[in-house]
């Protein structure tokens, strides 16, 4: 990773993974960088801001004064000095204030005046994570186009196991290269401001933000059951890859994958369909368009026992109702952006998309049979036909990689031609 003549402001708040946050400096400076180091008072109880000016080579900013001197350590100077601003570790708190807008320290003031790329690296215990509140949080920062480092699963300082420890600094590290990629430094942005730092069609969807939905969702049953289904997620990580790599800020939502958030696009995971709804909706709102490639329950259970059910003797009935279309619900909303779906299908294939194409307001659909072999569920290949209002493109058996560049292709020559939001 290459960050020579980088400028990286590095945020750190108060938790245990701020230890790791002196590895993340040396590595960013190794890469090349310029380190600035902004720390809230609480990150100070678990990292001394010596430790960080001396692997930062920069004094630490905590206050917005000086209490030494009076000098003024401008939040607005911060972030236009910036070319990247990473907050590693975010607490719980932290992220409300930035999804709220609060300003009480400087770390807080210089992400709301930033202009630059910024990205969270979240970190607390596995049930504050799964809260709704932080979950919703993050949906809202990543809505905004904040990148997510997504936490990893693993030992937490509480003793319990599970998701919400910190990612690992070269994971940051990768993911704010990634981030920057492409993009011209804060200095060349100063000076000339109106010049494109690249060649225009090696990353046509600059500047585009779009959501992908991946994966399956799940259903509890109970504590312990759930319905769900054989999506793997590839498609759609693939998707969130490739659209990246033509510029575009994605975000991706995510259902239940084995899979790792491709570098540079921010993952929100979500559970069940009506996370799934909600996750979406609030992302699409500022978004340019959207991939729906997520393998949506249809029905989800009337009841989610708050017990494990008891095995008895006869039948057991499980009543189901009807989730909520996300693709038809942002197919009603999308105005002129663009919005692509899939269709697995098993027979009368070309009709049901079609179908599918004018009821969900799609620009296109992607159509994948069953019975093709090669296609569809956990396998690394696809055969696709692309599906628009006036033609059809059927596409020979590739990888679902190779898949997804052509379907980028195809939003990326569309996204030309629609007016700039
Ligand atoms: O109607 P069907 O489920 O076959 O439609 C498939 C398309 O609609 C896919 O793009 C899928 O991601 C999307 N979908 C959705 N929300 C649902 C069901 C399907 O976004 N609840």
């Amino acid at each position: 990773m290459d960050l020579q003549g980088r400028r990286i402001l590095l945020g750190i708040t108060g938790g245990i993974a701020a230890y790791k946050s002196a590895a993340l400096c040396r590595l960013l400076k190794t890469a090349g960088a310029e380190v600035r180091v902004v720390m809230t008072e609480h990150a100070k109880q678990f990292i001394t801001p010596l430790t960080m000016a001396t692997l930062s080579k920069n004094p630490i900013l905590v206050e917005f004064f000086d209490p030494e001197n009076g000098a003024w350590n401008s939040h607005v100077s911060l972030g236009e000095w910036a070319d990247c601003f990473v907050i590693a570790p975010a607490t719980a708190n932290t992220l409300a204030k930035m999804a709220a807008g609060i300003a009480d320290n400087l770390l807080l003031t210089t992400y709301l005046s930033a202009r630059c790329p910024v990205a969270v690296a979240p970190t607390m215990d596995l049930d504050m994570y799964a809260h709704p509140a932080t979950r919703q949080n993050l949906a809202t920062l990543a809505a905004r186009g904040v990148g997510i480092v997504e936490a990893g699963d693993g030992e937490l300082a509480s003793g319990l196991r599970g998701k919400g420890r910190m990612a690992e600094p070269e994971t940051i590290a990768a993911f704010v290269g990634e981030l920057l990629a492409g993009k011209g430094t804060a200095a060349e942005r100063q000076s000339v401001d109106s010049v494109p730092a690249e060649a225009p069609d090696s990353r046509p969807l600059a500047g585009k933000r779009f959501v992908v939905t991946a994966g399956a969702t799940i259903e509890a049953i109970d504590p312990v059951r759930f319905l769900s289904n054989h999506s793997s997620g590839k498609m759609g990580y693939a998707i969130a890859e490739q659209l990246a790599r033509r510029g575009a800020a994605v975000t991706l939502v995510s259902g239940r994958t084995a899979l790792d958030a491709p570098a540079g696009v921010t993952r929100i995971d979500i559970l069940s369909a009506e996370e799934m709804y909600e996750a979406t909706v609030a992302a699409f709102a500022d978004a340019d368009g959207a991939v729906m490639c997520a393998a949506v329950a249809d029905y989800t259970p009337c009841e989610v026992a708050d017990r494990k059910l008891k095995k008895g003797d006869g039948e057991l009935m499980i009543r189901l109702r009807r989730t909520r279309d996300i693709a038809a619900e942002l197919g009603a909303r999308k105005g002129d952006r663009l919005l692509v779906g899939f269709a697995l299908e098993t027979d009368a294939e070309r009709e049901h998309a079609r179908e599918k194409l004018e009821r969900k307001n799609f620009d296109f659909i992607v159509l994948n049979s069953l019975r093709d072999a090669g296609a569809g569920f956990r396998g690394d290949t696809n055969k696709v036909t692309l599906i628009d209002r006036t033609a059809s493109e059927e596409l020979p058996l590739l990888s679902k990689r190779e898949v997804a560049a052509r379907i980028a292709d195809k939003i990326a020559g569309l996204a030309a031609m629609r007016p700039a939001r």
